[in-house]
């Protein structure tokens, strides 16, 4: 497997082009298969986790076209196959999202459970109880789940717990119930809003997308549609950090300030300089910054795919810092690893308790999952030293062109193919 080799201690300096987000993008390709028309849809980034729901999408009979500049053609009209592969799903949990879609055009689906994955069980509990509430028969077994509804018909749901995945779901399968769905305690991410702006857009009715209550009129038919995908918050969340942890000054260009206000206002507390320019956001670290505590939560709170790259930054800080972990149950593979890096990180239940350390040490370590691997690429870049990050496949899943744009802002960072690194 590819690795990264990075040579750290330098200042990051210049412009960094955001890409489209990998989760908004993700719940859209799924929705698509909502519609019986052509969707365009753009600023779609490059990333492993695309490609695999677009061979979701494909598996299942439809026709798709994706052109270098980030643009998806997907003409679902053709959709046939109610089932998906069990070696997709496995791939990728997101997989899982097509289960509402494909019930909703076809009145049945047969979707493998996605299991559990690196950072928690990550069970679909949720998922399940909306499509029932909507009037879905929902069995379990030998892996799969298999739901049928000749007609889904509009209802109440309660969420337990505002999943991301549990709102999109219901949300998704709703446009094409009869009646009303009104889905309570939902989750507020953005992408939640970007899905229902593109879902509008097919001529869905939906109403309070990105508020806690979200009410959704059923319609029979769903057309084409033309939708750009918002800027990714996490992908400019990273930089952020990687402006801070190297004493840079970063410009991120096309993101959305509203987007990013729990990250800016924990960096900003930390002492970084942040203004709004544009669409644009000038980032810049002073010389020394300082120790805080955080706390992940739902949006609008401070996101847990941020946890590992700040939690990075706080292991470079002077004093004291505690980070509480409230959205998964084990997301902190990346402490070993830091540790080995020379971090100073003790960790009790769902909170790790962060001494600042003068400099971290370059080594070889691990990307564990998507978000712990952005965090070895960050603690590489301040590092006094070489390190090396292993098991990368996990960082490409998320981070477009991730090299590219670090070396276009002054950082030393290289990418050693597998071929290269048995033959050295
Ligand atoms: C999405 C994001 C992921 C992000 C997460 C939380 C995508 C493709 N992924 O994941 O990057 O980290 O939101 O912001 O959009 N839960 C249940 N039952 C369910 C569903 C979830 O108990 O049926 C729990 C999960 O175990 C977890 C919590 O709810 O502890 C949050 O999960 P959820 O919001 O569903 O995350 P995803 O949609 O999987």
């Amino acid at each position: 497997m590819d690795k990264l080799v990075i040579a750290g201690g330098k200042p990051l300096e210049g412009s960094v082009p955001i890409s489209g987000a990998k989760n908004s993008a993700l719940a859209i390709l799924a929705g698509s298969l909502l519609s019986t028309g052509e969707c365009l849809i753009s600023n779609v980034p490059n990333l492993l986790d695309v490609q695999v729901i677009c061979e979701v999408l494909a598996s299942l009979g439809v026709r798709l076209m994706a052109t270098p500049d980030g643009m998806v053609r997907v003409d679902a009209s053709t959709l046939r196959e109610h089932t998906t592969p069990y070696h997709l799903v496995t791939r990728m949990r997101a997989s899982f999202f097509v289960l509402g879609p494909i019930l909703a055009r076809l009145g049945q689906a047969r979707i493998p459970l996605p299991g559990g994955c690196a950072i928690g069980s990550r069970p679909v509990d949720l998922h399940l109880k909306g499509l029932r509430s909507l009037g879905a028969r929902v069995n379990i077994g030998h892996g799969f789940v298999e739901a049928f509804a000749d007609k889904l018909v509009g209802g109440n749901v309660y969420l337990d717990y505002p999943s991301v995945g549990a709102t999109e779901t219901i949300m998704m399968a709703a446009t094409l119930a009869e009646g009303r769905t009104v889905i309570e305690n939902c989750a507020q991410e953005p992408e939640i809003a970007d899905l229902a702006d593109f879902l509008i857009k097919m001529g869905a009715s939906i109403r309070g997308a990105g508020t806690e209550t979200i009410t959704i009129e059923g319609t029979t038919s769903l057309h084409r549609c033309d939708h750009r995908v918002i800027p990714d918050r996490i992908e400019a969340g990273t930089f952020m950090v990687a402006a801070a942890i190297t004493k840079g000054k970063l410009r991120l260009q096309n993101v959305r300030l509203d987007h990013l206000q729990a990250v800016i206002a924990k960096l900003v507390e930390c002492g970084m300089e942040i203004v709004p320019e544009g669409q644009d956001l000038l980032v810049s670290a002073p010389n020394t910054l300082k120790s805080i505590d955080l706390r992940t939560l739902p949006f609008p709170g401070f996101p847990t795919d941020l946890q590992a790259p700040l939690m990075t930054l706080l292991a470079t800080i002077n004093g004291t810092s505690v980070v509480a972990e409230t959205v998964f149950e084990n997301r902190f593979l990346h402490v070993d690893e830091l540790l080995r890096m020379g971090a100073n990180i003790k960790t009790e239940g769902n909170c790790a308790i962060i001494q600042g350390v003068p400099v971290l040490t370059g080594a070889p370590v691990q990307a564990t999952d998507l978000r712990a691997g952005a965090a070895m690429v960050l603690a590489g870049l301040a590092a006094k030293g070489e390190t090396v990050v292993s098991d990368i496949h996990h960082i490409d899943r998320g981070y477009e062109r991730l090299e590219e744009k670090l070396t276009n802002v002054g950082a030393s960072i290289k990418r050693i193919p597998t071929t290269d690194s048995v033959l050295v």
